[in-house]
């Protein structure tokens, strides 16, 4: 990690997601999701521009663009007609390619309006953001929002270096082919010049799926020979920005957080979970494995505490509001089961917290439960790490189907799916001697710290200007 040297002038960044999320004031409970986290520090370095939908609806979409100068980053924001929201960003984005892109076909719903929404949507965005564009900077286009805006961008003669970074897995050919049109989707992002992943996992499916269903050559390097051009496809593990969250846990308001937590749970051990409310999360299996290991372990009933830390999210789509139906019940169930007059051992909140305030409770914690069914990376594992003590660790357990599992491999790793397992692994990490906690966090912090979002950052950059590799380091060692 490192910025970039004095003498180097960087080409202006114009970074296009479908939110903008620009914390108010430092330490604002502002940008929930790793994408709008990582952002926010990557671009505060670059003078650029960071271009998305405002989040507001409007009834007639306009092309309006709101420019706002917050710290060093210019943010130029559009509104959305509420037809758009729901055919785009409520449907095509979060109920057709969401689910999918985590491997659940059975939420996934195929709907001709969401797809048509879709197109309409992200031409409104490149129609917008075109006049941005100059002919040195660079585009920067991030998640399953956007996948199709390179292409149109192209087609209104935008010829700059632009390319996309997926924040999601990438699905297996065999569950791809189930979208229809699937070809003409994938086509559309051969018109970047790198497509950036979160693992080679992913790498891997995106590169079997163009051979297999694009009939196309990938070159040894993973590079896509496209109509005479060379797209370059790669996996850039993204991290969390180590100084900042460092500083953020060494800070008054977190040793606060600290405190009350722990003197809440008066000598309990603490299990930690923080997750938005999704159903890719495996919040309900966590439950029910945490659930297992009280029936399992009568002794430590009254003994270990779970807090539960999961913000609503995507409210509007049926399968978010099923999965908080889900945890509310399942919750219940088990305090009702475990809980005693004076001792409650799920602690479910749904609420946002300052990233300080976080990084004090991650601390508090002797155990961080991190078991989403399929994650494109997890950034919450990584705040868990960076947050902890060296001298009295806590342990992170981590579900095997997690892109961080690649990275984090000195972890207790978990099959989420296996209530037996993760219970398992709760029993290993509270038994755990203080010498292992100490070696397996060292690793972790070592991975988290080398590996951080400005890593990831200048990697994926220096690909997008046409450089070559990522400073010969391989992060998923
Ligand atoms: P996703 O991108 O799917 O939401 P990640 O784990 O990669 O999952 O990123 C989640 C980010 O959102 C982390 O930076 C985490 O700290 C933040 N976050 C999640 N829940 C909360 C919360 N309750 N309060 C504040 N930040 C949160
Ligand atoms: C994940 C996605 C992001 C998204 C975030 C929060 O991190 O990869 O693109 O912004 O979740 O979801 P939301 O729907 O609230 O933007």
């Amino acid at each position: 990690a490192g910025s970039c040297p004095g003498d180097y002038r960087m080409s202006r960044l114009i970074v296009i997601s479908n939110r903008v999320s620009v914390p108010k004031a430092a330490g604002a409970a502002g940008a929930q999701g790793g994408l709008a986290v990582a952002l926010n520090s990557a671009l505060r370095e670059h003078r650029g521009i960071w271009f998305g939908w405002s989040g507001q609806e409007t009834q007639e979409f306009t092309g309006h663009l709101d420019m706002q100068r917050n710290d060093d980053v210019t943010t130029a924001t559009i509104d959305l007609e509420p037809q758009d929201i729901d055919e785009y960003y409520n449907g095509y984005a979060n109920r057709t390619l969401w689910p999918l892109f985590h491997f659940r076909i059975d939420l996934t719903e195929y709907n001709r309006d969401f797809g048509e929404g879709y197109e309409r949507v992200n031409r409104r965005f490149a129609d917008s953001v075109h006049p941005l564009i100059e002919p040195d900077d660079l585009v920067w286009v991030h998640d399953y929002h956007l996948l199709p805006l390179g292409s149109m961008l192209r087609a209104k003669g935008v010829n700059n270096r632009m390319g996309l970074f997926l924040h999601t897995p990438w699905p297996p050919t065999r569950l791809l082919v189930s979208l229809p049109f699937h070809e003409k989707l994938v086509t559309s992002m051969l018109e970047y010049d790198v497509i950036g992943f979160q693992t080679t996992e992913w790498l891997e499916s995106f590169l079997h799926y163009v051979q297999k269903e694009l009939g196309l050559k990938v070159n040894l390097d993973n590079s896509i020979s496209y109509q005479g051009r060379r797209v370059v496809a790669r996996a850039f593990p993204i991290g969390i920005d180590h100084a900042e969250f460092t500083e953020a846990a060494a800070s008054e308001e977190a040793q606060e957080a600290h405190d009350r937590l722990k003197s809440s749970v008066r000598g309990r051990k603490l299990l930690i979970g923080v997750d938005r409310l999704d159903y890719s999360k495996g919040l309900g299996e966590r439950f029910q494995s945490f659930g297992r290991f009280l029936t399992d372990h009568p002794a430590e009933a009254g003994a270990v505490v779970l807090l539960q830390i999961a913000p609503p999210s995507r409210g509007d789509v049926a399968s978010y509001q099923q999965i908080r139906e889900d945890l509310e019940r399942k919750t219940g169930h088990i305090n009702g089961a475990h809980a005693d007059v004076a001792f409650v051992p799920i602690r479910y909140v749904n609420r946002g917290y300052p990233r300080a305030q976080l990084a004090g409770f991650y601390r508090a914690a002797n155990i961080g439960l991190v078991t989403p069914l399929r994650d494109g990376m997890n950034l919450v594992a990584k705040e868990f790490v960076a947050a902890q003590d060296p001298e009295d660790p806590g342990v992170l357990i981590l579900s095997q189907f997690a892109g961080a599992a690649l990275q984090l491999t000195d972890a207790l790793l978990v099959n989420p799916h296996s209530v037996e397992h993760v219970s398992e692994a709760i029993r290993r990490a509270l038994d755990m001697p203080l010498a292992e906690r100490q070696r397996r966090h060292a690793k972790l912090l070592a991975s988290v710290r080398d590996f951080d979002v400005i890593h990831w950052r200048n990697a994926f950059v220096s690909a997008l200007e046409g450089k070559g590799n990522n400073g010969g380091r391989n992060a998923e060692e």
